[in-house]
């Protein structure tokens, strides 16, 4: 990576000498520079930022059409991420999946999907009219958290269907947990099979050497990453890096054009510019100190009466074969020791301390830990959860929660595409007279976002109590209607288990 060309930062510094140049614009976003913006807002936020809310114009480029610096900026993310060509999304991962699948796969076409896949995945699947084999991560039932896919079951995968020349993964998942994406990519290439990357949790991955091999340095055709979740990037702001004999980036380019804005936001797009400076520049550095107060926090957390957040040499001893590796960034915290769910701990540090975490499960909250955090804000974290500890673990009481709830169960596939039965003639029912049908809707436990049923995937006894008694629990379901209520197929099933990949296993630990 060459330091001195990362330095530049070519779309923002075009947007800086436009907004300052004062031109008088008869031209959309209609606010004109903020002067048509409402006061409040204006007052909350400054005056500045509007004048750098601008629309395509010859100075600034077009992302529909990138000829200037918006095609610099993105030669320069492609550079730092060692890319063959990146681009700058602004529907966040939801739309470079959907575009990474539309540009891949077509109608009936068959593609492997690991299916620990977030619902953007599920949703380009239905656009696209592909047809998905599925197969699973183990669960650890010992840590109670989905691993990642193991190399030997994606190999066994992709052998039994050379039809499939796409595959889709995701890694790391929501928990940090990374695949071993450089033996299944290359087992994959061996059979001309291309590899698209949900990497959503993995835009910092490239930068420092103790994080998990990240997907283009491990060699996947395409992978999407949230920049905003991790990094610098404003909300939305995502990016797609591609490096592939395999697929046709001008047909990538194409779909990008159908499927992102004709408005898109330049000061989403600058903090992309933004974002990849900074890692590409001092990412190393600021890593280097996220990593450092995260292991910190790591130690202390587990002197701490009821609670246990693994690290990498736990969850390989734990998960064996299931796991490659660990971005240590994240602390996935089980509470279970102190007899409370993992929503119910959220709720008490978010009522009671005024801290916010990503998400809960039933046994764990995970935190983030990023270039953004200082440690007086985890030492207020560390305070929280001992005052937490303090008042409900009770060694006498130790009950878990979580073994009543037990491992998120899946549908059973019938072989109907999700295509086919998202866009079937549908009904809406109450989730026990559910029971049987074929589901056509995503239904994910939101976050982390991991399908209980897919479209075309029949609703079982085991997916309908875990249903009730999560959404009992605090969680949110995604996908019923506020009656949780299901959407289903107006048919019967037809097959059962055919073309089905496993249901999710849980390993022996
Ligand atoms: C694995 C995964 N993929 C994709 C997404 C969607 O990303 P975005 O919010 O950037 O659209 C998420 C969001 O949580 C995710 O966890």
């Amino acid at each position: 990576m060459k330091r001195d060309l990362q330095l530049k930062t070519p779309l923002f510094d075009a947007m800086v000498t436009l907004a300052e140049s004062r031109k008088v614009s008869f031209h959309t976003p209609g606010h004109k520079s903020g002067k048509g913006i409402s006061t409040r807002f204006r007052k909350f936020v400054g005056p500045k930022i509007f004048t750098i809310d601008l629309t395509t114009l010859d100075e600034v480029d077009s992302l529909q059409r990138p000829i200037g610096v918006i095609k610099q900026a993105q030669a320069l993310a492609a550079e730092a991420y060692g890319a063959e060509a990146s681009f700058f999304l602004l529907n966040g991962t939801t739309g470079g999946n959907h575009a990474m699948i539309l540009t891949a796969c077509r109608p009936d076409a068959p593609v492997l999907v690991a299916r620990n896949a977030h619902k953007s995945v599920l949703a380009g699947l239905i656009f696209s009219g592909a047809k998905p084999t599925f197969f699973s991560p183990e669960i650890n039932s010992d840590l109670k958290l989905a691993m990642n896919i193991s190399t030997e079951d994606a190999k066994a995968a992709i052998d039994a269907h050379p039809e499939a020349k796409t595959l889709i993964l995701t890694s790391p998942n929501y928990y940090g947990i990374a695949a071993d994406l450089k033996g299944i990519i290359a087992y994959a290439h061996q059979g001309n099979v291309a590899v698209l990357v949900d990497e959503a949790h993995g835009p910092h991955l490239h930068f420092h050497p103790e994080l998990p091999c990240s997907a283009m340095a491990a060699g996947a055709d395409l992978a999407v990453q949230s920049t905003h979740k991790i990094i610098g990037g404003m909300t939305q702001a995502s990016m797609l890096h591609a490096n592939t004999k395999r697929i046709d980036l001008n047909f990538l380019s194409s779909v990008l054009r159908q499927v992102q804005s004709t408005s898109p936001s330049y000061i989403l797009m600058a903090s992309l510019d933004l974002a990849r400076m900074q890692m590409a520049t001092e990412g190393e550095k600021l890593l280097e100190k996220a990593i450092r107060l995260a292991g910190k926090a790591r130690k202390k957390i587990n002197t701490i009466a009821g609670l246990s957040c693994f690290d990498r040499a736990v969850l390989n001893r734990r998960a064996g074969r299931n796991v490659r590796d660990l971005d240590v960034t994240k602390l996935t915290i089980s509470v279970e020791g102190l007899g409370l769910s993992g929503y119910r701990v959220s709720q008490i540090l978010n009522n009671e301390y005024q801290i916010q975490v990503e998400m809960a499960d039933p046994s764990h909250i995970l935190v983030i830990i990023s270039i953004g955090d200082r440690q007086d804000d985890i030492d207020r974290l560390l305070q929280a959860l001992q005052g937490i500890s303090t008042s409900y673990y009770d060694q006498k009481n130790k009950q878990t929660l979580s073994q009543k709830i037990g491992i998120p169960p899946m549908g059973r596939p019938t072989g109907m595409r999700p295509r086919d039965a998202f866009f079937h003639p549908k009904s809406l029912l109450p989730i026990e007279k559910a029971m049987g049908r074929i589901c056509s809707e995503i239904i994910t436990v939101y976050p982390p976002g991991i399908p209980i049923l897919i479209p075309g995937e029949e609703v079982t006894p085991e997916v309908v109590s875990y249903l009730t008694e999560i959404a009992s629990l605090g969680a949110t379901v995604d996908g019923l209607d506020a009656e949780r209520r299901i959407s289903v197929a107006d048919t019967k099933v037809l097959k059962t288990g055919k073309d089905a990949a496993p249901a999710m296993k849980a390993s022996i630990s």
